[in-house]
């Protein structure tokens, strides 16, 4: 601005236009800085905030989060009824950011009809507190939608030496897009691609709505889960395309009432409840229910993974409905999880897994293996229903099978049959 004054005394010609300049973006300012502060009653058009406002550039090459700070900070502040943060075309880099509440609304919108791009270099993330790109945590009732697509750049991560391959890794902040603690989310109808890790997690979140979102990184991607969820209650996954390197959904402790329908799984590791139990972990999962989803080419179906040596419960947990083509262990339970490659010692306790039902799966199974059920010896499965499921294997010279250990419960119309519960 001090430029600018001196740059009109020196012009002396072109003195009115620079006065008239300097009042605009003067006025322009104030209008903007009168909306950031109090938003205006008057002006409808105030409810609603552009990144661009607030000095974001959106050519993918300037980092871009400092704008979006700013942007949020205004909107977070807007006394009024769900105003809007809008996110146009872009691309917008951005290095990690938080946006974080309570908001003065009840509810906020966050629309993005644009790209938002993580850095390439996994070094511009290293000196972050943790590894999440994107969170939004503490915010009641945001809306989180649009056309747009959220792209972390991952694959010179996945390149990276010092990465752990394998599914292994439930860390809820390695994560694309983190929702922490949230009520009444409405998560929908973005494209999440190419993550560092996991695309998106919920954590401590209440009454989420999670819909129509396309989630899509290499079937080689190390750890690229497409939603982990933990901690959080009474919410619903719906209607989306995940294809990924890791699980389609993981769902980790603390999660209770989710309902998960109209998903396409794989490439992908399955819809995954764990892995539970991991270092001794208490674990509480329950009344989780996956309808009408359909596992195409993924490694897992619907699995259950929990570690030796945790305690707690994966209990009242319903897969029905589920089309399976060419899935490789289409039903498989787990108790002996432990990392790829490495072996776990013995232990006596585990995440008991109790009240689990397998209704209506049809289709076709890569391995012979269809179902495996292999369950500790000091704390059984119990109460495992089975019916109406036909498994058979892809490769016509292939008979599919069903193995089981420490396996109780019963099943009607199983095939292949599950050795434990033929009476
Ligand atoms: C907010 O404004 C943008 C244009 O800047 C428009 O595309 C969008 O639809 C508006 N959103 C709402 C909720 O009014
Ligand atoms: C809520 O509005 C008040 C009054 O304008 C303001 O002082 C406060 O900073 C706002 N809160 C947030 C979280 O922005
Ligand atoms: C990370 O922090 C170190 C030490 O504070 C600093 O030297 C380095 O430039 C930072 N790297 C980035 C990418 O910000
Ligand atoms: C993960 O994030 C949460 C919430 O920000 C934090 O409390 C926790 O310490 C983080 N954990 C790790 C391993 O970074
Ligand atoms: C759940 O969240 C929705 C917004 O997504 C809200 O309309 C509804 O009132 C909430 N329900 C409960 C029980 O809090
Ligand atoms: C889950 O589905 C059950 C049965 O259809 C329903 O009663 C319950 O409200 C649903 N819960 C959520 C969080 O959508
Ligand atoms: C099952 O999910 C698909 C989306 O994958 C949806 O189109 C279909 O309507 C759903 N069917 C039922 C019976 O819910
Ligand atoms: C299992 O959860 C459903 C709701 O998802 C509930 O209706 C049912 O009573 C629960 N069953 C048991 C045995 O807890
Ligand atoms: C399964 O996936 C393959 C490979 O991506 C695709 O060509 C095929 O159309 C899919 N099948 C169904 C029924 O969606
Ligand atoms: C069950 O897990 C144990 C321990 O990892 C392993 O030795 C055994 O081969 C597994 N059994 C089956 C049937 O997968
Ligand atoms: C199982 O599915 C196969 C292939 O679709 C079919 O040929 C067979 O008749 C079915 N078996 C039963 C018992 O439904």
């Amino acid at each position: 601005m001090y430029s600018f004054v001196v740059e009109i005394h020196m012009q002396g010609n072109s003195l009115l236009i620079g006065v008239y300049v300097l009042l605009h973006v003067f006025v322009s300012q104030l209008a903007l800085g009168i909306r950031m502060e109090n938003g205006s009653p008057l002006a409808s058009p105030s409810n609603n905030i552009s990144v661009l406002d607030c000095g974001a550039v959106g050519d993918g090459l300037k980092d871009d989060s400092l704008a979006f700070s700013k942007a949020w900070e205004a909107v977070c502040a807007i006394i009024g009824e769900t105003p809007t943060l809008t996110i146009p075309d872009g691309p917008f880099l951005l290095t990690p950011v938080s946006f974080q509440g309570p908001c003065n609304a009840s509810s906020i919108h966050v629309q993005i009809q644009g790209k938002l791009v993580a850095p390439e270099n996994p070094e511009t993330w290293k000196n972050c507190t943790d590894n999440t790109w994107i969170r939004f945590s503490g915010i009641d009732n945001l809306i989180l939608d649009g056309s747009g697509e959220i792209n972390g750049k991952g694959a010179n991560w996945w390149h990276s030496a010092n990465l752990s391959f394998g599914d292994n890794n439930f860390d809820t902040n390695s994560t694309a897009l983190q929702l922490l603690s949230c009520n009444g989310l409405q998560l929908k109808d973005l494209t999440h691609v190419d993550s560092p890790n996991g695309h998106i997690s919920i954590v401590s979140c209440n009454n989420a709505t999670i819909s129509n979102l396309h989630i899509v990184a290499p079937e080689n991607s190390p750890n690229t889960d497409g939603i982990d969820i933990s901690s959080s209650t009474q919410v619903q996954i719906s209607d989306s395309i995940i294809e990924t390197g890791d699980d389609c959904i993981a769902i980790g402790s603390g999660t209770s009432q989710l309902n998960i329908t109209g998903i396409t799984c794989g490439p992908g590791h399955g819809i995954s409840v764990g892995s539970l139990g991991r270092d001794g972990e208490t674990a509480q999962v329950e009344q989780i229910h996956v309808r009408n989803c359909t596992f195409n080419g993924s490694t897992n179906g619907a699995r259950i993974k929990t570690w030796q040596g945790g305690s707690g419960y994966a209990r009242n947990i319903t897969f029905e409905d589920i089309p399976l083509i060419n899935v490789e262990n289409p039903i498989i339970i787990d108790q002996y999880y432990c990392n790829p490659g490495q072996t776990c010692a013995a232990q006596k306790s585990a995440v008991a897994i109790e009240g689990i039902t397998y209704k209506g799966f049809q289709g076709t199974s890569a391995s012979a293996a269809a179902i495996s059920l292999n369950c500790s010896s000091t704390v059984a499965c119990t109460g495992i229903t089975m019916e109406s499921i036909n498994i058979t294997a892809s490769n016509p010279s292939d008979k599919a099978f069903g193995i089981c250990i420490n396996a109780k419960g019963t099943e009607d119309l199983v095939v292949p049959r599950v050795p434990c519960f033929v009476v």
